[in-house]
């Protein structure tokens, strides 16, 4: 592909998205922006060097202007958790940092798709989507995706069985109140209810899921591996780059990602991550996932959480 992206932060998570874009065909033109010039460039050279185990792809530090004419713009700037920290406690910081680049960006690429990876996420999204001025179709949250990706790993471990035949999402909020509705949950064609039963008859040692416990794995991992290792970036990393190749794609996909809602479910002025389709324009629409009425509530109390921070926030 052709395609040019811009990355804003030359951090873990914006360095990582960088190299794993060089390794891929998405992109054949990469600028990383960031204020430490001294990183970005490092960051650059490290992964310039190593391209020429690939066919030819230009990377390099930049500044806005070099952004133009980009078709993503992908957004990692903002202080990242500490061990201990949720991602609400870092939301104003990074929303006077979202406030400065988003005009500066703007300007350089107004056609291009955002998207916003920034913590807490949701609020990044919206906060973009109300000062960009650009059409709500070109901005895309990472949301839920890396979530919904954690729990199909978490569901592959636990039933034996291949990520790619499991079915299952997170919606709401990337973050606390975030909840998987089991509704929707299907291991190819099988209820994730039902499946169980047809491990054990066809004789896999397999145990009936705490569904409560799977929910704290998905919540809790950003935190553990934060604990463990100090930050999160290799996950994270190949969902933007999956969601870069979604919009680069000629036709759309859905993925549960964070953009503002227009009264499904019965809400709306928040962004935050259900069902969505997705493409080479951008965000097409909410796919309306049948739920029932607990996982409706569920979807509103992530929604009302993410109200009560945004009404906090000097935008
Ligand atoms: C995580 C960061 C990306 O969950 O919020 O790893």
């Amino acid at each position: 592909m052709s395609s040019k992206i811009t990355i804003i932060g030359a951090g873990s998570v914006g360095a990582t998205i960088a190299y794993t874009l060089s390794n891929e065909d998405i992109a054949s033109n990469i600028v990383l922006i960031d204020i430490n010039k001294q990183k970005v460039e490092g960051e650059v050279m490290d992964i310039a060097q190593g391209t020429c185990f690939r066919d030819p792809i230009s990377i390099v530090a930049g500044e806005y202007e070099d952004a133009k004419g980009s078709d993503i713009v992908i957004i990692t700037s903002g202080i990242a958790r500490k061990p201990g920290q949720t991602r609400i406690e870092l939301t104003q910081t990074n929303v006077n940092i979202m406030k400065s680049i988003a005009p500066q960006i703007v300007k350089a690429a107004p056609d291009a798709l955002y998207i916003i990876v920034s913590n807490p996420v949701d609020i990044m999204t919206y906060v973009f989507t109300k000062i960009s001025g650009l059409p709500e179709n070109q901005i895309i949250g990472s949301g839920t995706i890396l979530d919904t990706a954690r729990l199909r790993c978490g569901l592959s471990e636990h039933f034996k069985v291949s990520q790619k035949n499991i079915h299952a999402y997170v919606f709401g909020e990337h973050g606390d109140t975030s909840f998987i509705p089991w509704t929707g949950a299907y291991i190819s064609g099988v209820s994730i209810n039902e499946y169980y039963e047809l491990a054990k008859s066809l004789g896999k040692d397999v145990k009936e899921l705490d569904k409560e416990a799977m929910l704290a794995y998905v919540q809790k991992s950003g935190g553990q591996i934060i604990a463990n290792k100090g930050a999160t970036f290799y996950a994270v990393s190949k969902a933007v780059c999956k969601l870069c190749g979604i919009v680069l794609a000629s036709s759309d996909s859905v993925a549960t990602v964070s953009s503002m809602m227009h009264g499904e479910y019965g809400i709306e002025d928040v962004c935050l991550s259900t069902l969505t389709l997705v493409g080479p324009n951008g965000i097409q629409g909410k796919v309306p996932m049948r739920m029932n009425q607990k996982e409706i509530e569920q979807l509103k109390k992530s929604a009302d959480a993410l109200k009560e921070v945004i009404a906090q926030i000097n935008l």
